[in-house]
């Protein structure tokens, strides 16, 4: 399969909603979805910098909707995602991009570790709320921004918030591999609907990622690395950009891209019964098996 140039692709009138759309793969992601005429729903912590991405990102004439949220914190997730199914008839696409490694421990109000509540429950949150408008899309797509640092995760399902003994980028290649199962599993169960699940590796790129709560060592390190390793945030788009527009993915499902081509994951990552299991506890965690269905 040869990709064909992105950029070319129009989106006029589709509804897409990105997470991660204040910064970085997700600032550029908004920027080439509004030039190609998508209908915005933009999701950050910041409301200033996300403000800003959408007034340029509408220059064309096309519409964003901005929406500052937690979404390490899956109440707010829940609360966003239920606002979202009940203010759009149709999701074309959702870009499921927002992440962060969290260099040290600390918990959601729900209790769970950061990362997983951000990397993993959120993605798992909006795309399960959505499910009902994504279908209605008739060729809806689920795009999850994972990474190639999946293949060094482990999933600690004994203690998956690693309260025993935190690391950062432990806590981050698990949520990176569990995203990948997530994606999966979810082209596995929702295998009759009009909706695909892909993952991606955006490259090594040069964004904010890694620099909240980098200080000393750490921070010099990232900085560094970046000045001399790191591709652009256009260059970082592509992949995602690829598989959210273009019409030669439209019926690939449950599969991870590189560089805008298929690429094999890990192992560990097409453990099917580890991806059943993950399921159960994101079902779990999320609460969403808790509270009244929204009405579809
Ligand atoms: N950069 C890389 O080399 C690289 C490599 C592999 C994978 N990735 C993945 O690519 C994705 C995009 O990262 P990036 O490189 O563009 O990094 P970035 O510049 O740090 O952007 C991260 C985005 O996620 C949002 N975000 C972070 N924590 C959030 C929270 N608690 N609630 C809501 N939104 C939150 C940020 O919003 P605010 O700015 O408003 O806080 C920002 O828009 C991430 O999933 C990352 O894991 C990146």
């Amino acid at each position: 399969m040869t990709p064909t140039p992105t950029a070319a692709t129009r989106m006029d009138g589709k509804c897409v909603v990105l997470t991660g759309a204040s910064s970085g793969i997700g600032a550029v992601l908004a920027g080439s979805l509004g030039r190609a005429g998508a209908d915005l729903v933009l999701v950050g912590r910041d409301p200033v910098r996300l403000g800003a991405i959408a007034r340029s990102a509408t220059k064309s004439g096309t519409r964003a909707r901005v929406y500052p949220v937690d979404l390490a914190d899956t109440s707010s997730t829940r609360t966003l995602a239920a606002k979202l199914r009940e203010e759009n008839p149709r999701v074309d696409v959702l870009i499921n991009n927002a992440g962060a490694i969290q260099h040290t421990f600390a918990t959601t109000p729900s209790g769970d570790e950061r990362t997983f509540g951000l990397n993993v429950l959120a993605p798992f949150i909006l795309t399960e709320t959505l499910m009902p408008r994504l279908a209605a899309s008739g060729a809806g797509r689920v795009v999850n921004v994972s990474s190639s640092v999946h293949s060094m995760g482990v999933m600690d399902f004994e203690d998956l918030d690693r309260r025993r003994a935190y690391g950062g980028w432990a806590a981050y290649s698990q949520s990176k591999l569990a995203l990948l199962l997530l994606t999966y599993e979810s082209a596995r169960r929702h295998a009759d609907r009009p909706v695909t699940f892909n993952a991606c590796h955006p490259g090594f790129v040069r964004t904010a990622f890694g620099e909240e709560g980098s200080t000393g060592m750490r921070g010099a390190f990232f900085g560094v690395a970046k000045r001399i390793a790191a591709i652009s945030p256009e260059k970082g788009a592509e992949t995602p950009l690829y598989l959210a527009t273009s019409p030669d993915v439209a019926h690939i499902s449950g599969a991870y891209f590189v560089r805008r081509r298929p690429h094999r994951s890990s192992p560990a990552s097409r453990d099917a019964e580890a991806a059943r299991r993950l399921w159960e506890v994101c079902e779990q965690r999320s609460g969403l098996t808790e509270v009244p269905a929204v009405a579809a």
